[in-house]
């Protein structure tokens, strides 16, 4: 269309009355095709020079902001937006050039309230900035939806938890129920009650009461928001610091710890006692896992990017594929007396210091559990200056 037009301008000397006036009707033409495309699109769209006047709106946009006729045509963008808030919004950000990606507002169309998100662009052309490109999406059914699909995330992993807690406490409930039943058998037996068996079941009644203190101790804590005390820190010392107080345990159960911590790694922002408290659960999970064979446990660290990663690796029989996705759920457990909660808290940690986690097991060789902080801000900064200086 642009090249079209271009090549018309430049022959228009050339041509005659008749041909220019076919020249016009053609781009008139091919200019109406373009305003039909934008006022058919579902999107609003304005857009101004590079002095903020307005120079074109198409239909739904209008159709947001409550515009009719032409007369804002020309005049500052924001002027034409009856709508403070937007209105405000839109100039400050023009003025201050800044992109805007999404922003949302809540606009009455009719007797619906609708949610807007509003982004502007910069208008480029051939490397100059010519205005700006304002664009207004109707989003409400997609934040809508992305709130439904939240709130049944929480609502399922509560459930699961529920569920967990409720299986939990089956057993204790059960054996108190039959212990209570014995007590009440002894002191209704018509000969004497022997004070040895019904402290035995007050003994059992005890422990089990126990159990569910605990099984709610766990609970509480896998919902409570966790509190996080963060500090810069080298994670290599974190880790020295943890190995001098495992490795004797580990080193009689015959397991070799190798250490591969990469020098110079910038520091972290890391809660000491919720972090070695993670690394501990994993490590005793690759102990269980290598029970009884002479394993080795790699713990490395290295950066990448922007993050540091720390890789714990065991030899132990890895896990089943179909397993992978439900071992940080609450109260997964294969163990006999395992309480399923070790990965849930290790996830939990994890989140609260924005760390990934990557599970890397092949059954019959192994399982890798790679953690990756993000290194902050100012760290970063830091590093850029630094290599600048060394290139001077
Ligand atoms: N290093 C590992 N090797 C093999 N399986 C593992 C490993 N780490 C975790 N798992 C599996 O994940 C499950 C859940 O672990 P966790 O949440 O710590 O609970 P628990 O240790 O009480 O079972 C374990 O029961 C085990 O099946
Ligand atoms: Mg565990």
């Amino acid at each position: 269309m642009r090249k079209l037009t271009e090549r018309a301008i430049k022959a228009l000397p050339r041509q005659n009355a008749e041909q220019i006036k076919t020249i016009v009707n053609d781009l008139v033409e091919g200019n109406k095709v373009l305003e039909t495309v934008l006022s058919s699109l579902p999107a609003g769209i304005m857009v101004s020079d590079i002095n903020h006047d307005l120079l074109f709106i198409n239909t739904q946009a209008r159709r947001f902001l409550k515009l009719s006729g032409n007369d804002f045509l020309e005049k500052k963008i924001w002027k034409a937006v009856h709508d403070k808030d937007i209105s405000d919004f839109i100039e400050s950000n023009l003025l201050s050039q800044e992109r805007v990606d999404e922003k949302d507002f809540n606009i009455q169309i009719g007797d619906k309230v609708k949610t807007l998100a509003l982004s502007i662009l910069p208008l480029v052309d051939r490397g100059t900035i010519k205005g700006s490109f304002i664009s207004l999406e109707d989003v409400t059914e997609k934040r809508a939806e992305s709130l439904r699909l939240r709130r049944a995330e929480s609502l399922a992993s509560l459930t699961t938890l529920a569920a967990g807690v409720a299986h939990e406490i089956k057993n204790p409930l059960g054996s108190i129920s039959i212990h209570i039943q014995l007590m009440q058998k002894c002191l209704n037996a018509e000969n004497d009650v022997c004070k040895a068996d019904l402290l035995d079941y007050l003994n059992v009644v005890n422990e089990e009461v126990d159990r569910l203190n605990q099984i709610v101790v766990n609970y509480l804590f896998a919902v409570r928001p966790m509190d996080t005390d963060p500090k810069c820190r080298c994670i290599n010392s974190l880790i020295e610091e943890l190995i001098e107080f495992i490795h004797f345990e580990l080193e009689q159960e015959s397991i070799e710890i190798i250490k591969n911590l990469e020098k110079d790694l910038p520091e972290l922002k890391l809660d000491d006692k919720l972090i070695k408290q993670a690394f501990l659960n994993i490590i005793k999970n690759a102990q269980a896992a290598m029970k009884g064979e002479a394993g080795l446990l790699k713990i490395s660290t290295f950066r990448v990017h922007d993050s540091v990663a720390v890789s714990i690796a065991d030899t132990g029989p890895g896990i089943p594929e179909e397993l992978k996705d439900k071992i940080f759920e609450p109260y997964f457990t294969t163990k006999d007396s395992g309480s399923g909660l070790g990965l849930t808290l290790v996830y939990k940690i994890m989140k609260e210091h924005s760390a990934e986690i990557r599970l890397n097991s092949i059954v019959g060789e192994g399982t890798n559990f790679t953690f990756i902080f993000p290194i902050p801000q100012k760290e970063q900064r830091l590093l850029g200056w630094d290599g600048e200086k060394d290139e001077i």
